[in-house]
């Protein structure tokens, strides 16, 4: 029994309703409107979500005024500086920070299924060598169910738990042959020698002619990258993967689902059109032009990297990549780069004008990951595929979340019809 109650009144002397309100651990309390159509008649209308809460979870948490992120109650700004991204990944999954030896066990596990099928290597011939890497990645990871019949049984606990693994597992595996493919480089197997994060890196970089040497401070930066996008709570293409799997479609089917959702420039998209964005703009004196076109609606141009649904305030992911940017381009002795310094610039400039001001609009994660990628030699097109090997952790958390909870059911949104009443049928010949 809720201890609050919301009391829904009509203005035409229909009975007032009372529903339940819930409280979580933090976070806004929430009316359960689950009997609002069977009292009243009525649906709630929000599209896009605005109000609604689609699930309760433990995982992440996000309080978009204040600029906080947490997974599992941990800040965000604590997992980046220490954590490797496996130890989150454990988190993340399982709830707790791991021990020494549970952390050992899960990348031994983890390790042992960065390989995937040989016959998933020649899935990549049937794509054209110019596709983007998303539809690559959408088609292959897709494909795995294909591949992997014995781990797609929902209801069985182990069977869910080996799709964590070989997803995680080898979603850097097939982030890296896709972008190979794209290149017409040859596909590198995975070394156990490595780590998770080295491992991609060295799929991505190294070739058979000769020998691959991990960059510390790349290593860092891409480990830092894939922890900040590692889980953010029911964003939209975890909301995809949480309603195609309410469906009971099998783990590698709804992930591909996530893969698709995320690709839109809104979403996981923009950090590739960020980089197109400032490639547009080429120079600091054409930074004023290029916002003033922003502010014309009509003009459907957007300062991409900038605006958020739920942060209101300075994305905290943005902050801690900002400052992984500057490492980076020290390290690479890139300070100077052009790109870079125009992306400071037009952060600036934008932060200092009304328009953006007043609708709270700040630099998201975007804004400055797509200038790491880039300096780390990664090419604009694979930008959203890694955000999209990030979250994969995020998506089966959420996903298996969702197939424990007892509320869970078929994601079923109820519509406002806005289309024709009931019309009797025209024959053909009578049509006007
Ligand atoms: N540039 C210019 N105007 C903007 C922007 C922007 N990037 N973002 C929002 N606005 C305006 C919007 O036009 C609206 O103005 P008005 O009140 O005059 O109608 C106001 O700000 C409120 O925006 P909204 O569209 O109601 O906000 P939303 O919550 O529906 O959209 C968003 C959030 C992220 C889709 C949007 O800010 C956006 O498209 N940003 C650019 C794309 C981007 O960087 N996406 C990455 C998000 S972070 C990574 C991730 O989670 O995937």
């Amino acid at each position: 029994m809720a201890e609050k109650l919301a009391t829904l009144s009509f203005h035409d002397g229909k009975p007032s309703v009372d529903f339940p309100i819930y409280s979580g651990n933090e976070g806004p309390d929430v009316i359960d409107v689950r009997a609002l159509y069977g009292k009243t008649g009525l649906f709630t209308y929000d599209p896009g979500f605005m109000s609604t809460a689609s699930c309760r979870s433990s995982i992440t948490y996000i309080d978009g005024d204040v600029g906080i992120l947490q997974y599992r109650g941990y800040p965000i700004e604590n997992l980046v500086e220490t954590c490797s991204f496996l130890e989150v990944a454990y988190l993340i999954l399982f709830g707790e920070l791991p021990k020494k030896d549970q952390l050992d066990t899960f990348v031994d596990t983890i390790t042992h299924h960065t390989m995937v099928h040989e016959q998933l290597s020649r899935f990549y011939n049937g794509f054209r060598r110019d596709a983007h890497p998303m539809a690559v990645m959408c088609g292959v990871v897709g494909a795995l169910s294909a591949f992997y019949h014995d781990s797609i049984d929902i209801n069985d606990a182990r069977s869910r738990e080996i799709s964590a693994y070989r997803l995680i597992a080898k979603l850097p595996t097939i982030t890296a042959m896709t972008y190979k493919y794209t290149t017409g480089q040859p596909f590198m197997y995975p070394r156990n020698n490595l780590s998770y994060v080295e491992n991609f890196l060295y799929m991505t970089f190294g070739t058979p002619c000769e020998d691959w040497k991990p960059n510390p401070v790349l290593t860092r930066a891409m480990e830092r990258i894939l922890i900040l996008h590692a889980d953010h709570e029911q964003n939209a293409s975890t909301s995809t993967v949480r309603l195609a799997g309410s469906t009971g479609a099998n783990p590698f089917a709804c992930i591909s689902a996530g893969i698709a959702a995320l690709w839109g420039p809104a979403h996981g998209g923009a950090n590739e059109a960020v980089l197109k964005m400032l490639d547009y703009i080429g120079d600091v004196k054409n930074i004023p032009q290029f916002l003033e076109r922003v502010k014309v609606k009509e003009d459907h141009t957007m300062l991409m990297g900038f605006g958020h649904r739920v942060y209101k305030n300075y994305d905290p992911r943005a902050r801690i990549i900002q400052k992984t940017c500057h490492e980076v381009l020290e390290a690479l002795d890139l300070k100077d780069d052009k790109l870079f310094k125009l992306a400071m610039a037009l952060e600036k400039i934008a932060l200092e004008d009304d328009y953006f001001i007043k609708r709270k609009l700040y630099p998201n994660v975007d804004f400055y990951s797509g200038i790491v990628y880039k300096a780390l030699g990664i090419p604009v097109p694979m930008f959203t595929a890694i955000f999209a090997l990030a979250r994969t952790v995020g998506w089966i958390a959420q996903w298996n979340e969702m197939l424990g909870d007892a509320d869970a059911k078929i994601g079923r949104p109820r519509q406002l019809f806005t289309g024709a009443a009931r019309r009797d049928f025209v024959p053909m010949g009578q049509r006007k």
